[in-house]
């Protein structure tokens, strides 16, 4: 492992942050998780917690000042093609309003957790956060990460499982490979590794770490997303 990063993460009170954080604990970082009223319960054990507003940046910044790497998590739970004003008021408006507050803080790296895209379904929900993206590369923080899964398999969140037998035909075929490749299935240990990853090694300019990216960074997990693919037998 190298450096200890000092991590402001917005968003750390949902299924992804809760996951992420003790790793990154663990590895011997420090966590700073900005929760809205309400949920400070849910910020991880041994992680700081700094209340204020995702969609504000003013409401946080200053907490951001000393820390080097900002994590953005937030997003309307359950998404679905009937959230679309929620994408854009407060996934895309809270991706604006942290990278607002990063590059006043002078944040160093900045990790954007985005969607899979190109992709058929979702438009609303991709198109959120492709102009995320397009915002924080304007921003040109010195290092920036994009990760872009599409689902990310784990406790309550199975039922794409009952998609496994048409991925593994749409990767079979040549003209249908990439796509399926692309929106491909993580299960949350390999999220969560890829975050850990993506956190420990900033790039220089800008990264985009997509399925077949996230799907490494979990190492032995690895095995299982092949599985998740191919044949639906694996658990997350
Ligand atoms: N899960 C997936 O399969 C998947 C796939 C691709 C991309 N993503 C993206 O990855 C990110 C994390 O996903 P997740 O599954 O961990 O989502 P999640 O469980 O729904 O957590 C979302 C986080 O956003 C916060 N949030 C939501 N609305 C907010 C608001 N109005 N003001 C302030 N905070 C708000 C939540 O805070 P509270 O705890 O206070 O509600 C929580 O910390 C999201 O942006 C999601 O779109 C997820």
């Amino acid at each position: 492992m190298g450096a200890s990063r000092r991590i402001f993460v917005a968003g750390g009170t949902g299924y992804i942050g809760r996951a992420a954080i003790p790793r990154l604990l663990r590895r011997g970082h420090l966590v700073r998780v900005l929760a809205r009223p309400g949920s400070e319960k849910r910020v991880p054990e041994g992680a700081e917690t700094v209340v204020g507003n995702a969609l504000d940046a003013g409401s946080f910044a200053r907490a951001v000042a000393s820390c080097d790497t900002l994590l953005h998590l937030v997003g309307v739970a359950h998404p679905s093609p009937a959230k679309a004003r929620q994408f854009r008021g407060i996934d895309l408006a809270s991706a604006r309003a942290s990278g607002e507050a990063g590059r006043r803080a002078g944040v160093s790296h900045f990790v954007f957790l985005s969607v899979a895209q190109p992709a058929p379904a979702m438009k609303a929900y991709v198109q959120a956060r492709a102009q995320g993206e397009a915002f924080l590369k304007g921003l040109a923080f010195p290092a920036t990460t994009f990760l872009r899964p599409w689902y990310v398999l784990g406790p309550g969140h199975r039922w794409p499982y009952l998609l496994l037998p048409g991925y593994g035909l749409a990767e079979l075929l040549p003209w249908t490979r990439e796509t399926a490749r692309r929106l491909g299935l993580v299960t949350l240990s390999q999220m969560a590794a890829a975050l850990v990853d993506a956190v420990e090694n900033p790039p220089t300019g800008v990264r985009i770490v997509a399925v077949p990216e996230i799907r490494r960074a979990g190492g032995s997990d690895s095995g299982k997303a092949r599985e998740h693919s191919w044949t639906g037998s694996a658990t997350a």
